[in-house]
């Protein structure tokens, strides 16, 4: 791989969950004295193969995240490791019902988080949101129940309201009530789109939810109508190279259409989706496209600045950002 400049990176769609090493989910698990062998493969990386397996490991790796402590600590270590590559802000999607399995509520679940966030600006200089998600195969229910708690119970760190999960289950329209519920508590909006589902799952999240995000996204290039529309609109792709290679939607990050989609006009931005399922981290995910794609230095400059224009943080927060990235554009 091409050693690409030091840059300063910003990632908007990494869950939470997903930060956990093979290690680090088997120490947790003997914390709490569970069994989750299973989740593993003989080389000692996580079993799966289809995407609904995908799902099935990652929810038994979630059962070993089962305090507010351990939640507290995975964002720690994942903001260190991330500042120490280049990371300068970073959102984490966070879902409440995995956390209430284990009788960790919302506020001291999100408390938890945002507290491992404010240490790691303060030790290493990297800035982190949160974005409370709905799992979509959790159910209409399970999704307002989650919208519900974000509004009556408001953090200052979750800035933003999503959706997760298996995109084939059910119908996007059946999720309206809760996207309308975080909405009217002021919460920014982003849904997984057109990652397993065609362009018709991004054109409903537009219509239905009027998001100013997309996760993933990437088949909206099936149609051009509903690409010129995004461009129109001006919404943010969060983009996951890695992870969509991984899931099978692409056979290589050669064969990846970011650079197509970037070329479309679209706001794209680079994210890892799930960084110890898919061996990755954004700043991977930066050389990884450089490489097979030819970004330069400023076409990647580019793609932090769409991150920091799209993130759910406030206006100084991303001013402060900008001047972060100027400042090392001349060192
Ligand atoms: N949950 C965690 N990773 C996911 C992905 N890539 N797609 C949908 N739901 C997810
Ligand atoms: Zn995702």
């Amino acid at each position: 791989m091409t050693k690409t400049p030091r840059l300063p990176v910003a990632e908007l769609h990494c869950h939470i969950e997903a930060t956990v090493s093979p290690a680090d989910a088997r120490r947790l698990a003997a914390r709490h004295g569970l069994d989750i062998s299973h989740a593993f493969n003989g080389a000692g990386s996580y079993r799966w193969s289809t995407f609904n397996e995908f799902l099935e490991i990652y929810d038994a790796v979630s059962e070993a995240i089962r305090t507010p402590e351990d939640y507290a600590e995975i964002t720690a270590h994942y903001f260190e490791r991330m500042a120490a590559k280049g990371l300068i802000y970073g959102e984490l999607i966070v879902s409440p019902a995995h956390a209430e399995r284990f009788g960790v509520h919302y506020a001291e679940l999100m408390d938890a988080i945002a507290g491992a966030m404010r240490e790691a600006e303060a030790s290493h200089g990297i800035t982190g949101r949160i974005i409370a998600t709905a799992v979509r195969h959790y159910g209409p229910e399970n999704a307002e129940k989650a919208a519900r708690a974000a509004a009556a119970s408001p953090h200052p760190f979750v800035t933003g309201f999503g959706m997760a999960g298996d995109e084939a289950f059910g119908e996007m329209r059946d999720y309206q009530r809760a996207f309308d519920i975080a909405r009217d508590a002021g919460l920014r909006l982003t849904v997984h789109a057109g990652e397993i589902l065609g362009p018709d799952s991004v054109a409903q999240a537009i219509s239905l939810f009027n998001v100013s995000r997309i996760g993933h996204g990437v088949r909206a290039l099936e149609n051009k109508r509903l690409v010129d529309e995004i461009r129109e609109r001006e919404i943010t792709l969060e983009v996951c190279p890695t992870s969509n290679v991984a899931i099978g939607l692409f056979p290589s990050i050669a064969a990846h259409p970011v650079r197509r989609l970037h070329e479309a006009g679209l706001k794209v931005t680079l994210n890892s989706d799930d960084p110890a399922f898919f061996n990755t981290d954004p700043v991977k995910e930066y050389a990884l496209c450089a490489d097979a794609h030819g970004f330069s230095h400023a076409e990647l400059v580019g793609f932090t600045h769409n991150a920091i224009d799209a993130a759910f943080c406030d206006d100084a927060t991303k001013r402060r950002l900008r001047d972060r990235i100027n400042t090392s554009k001349k060192t």
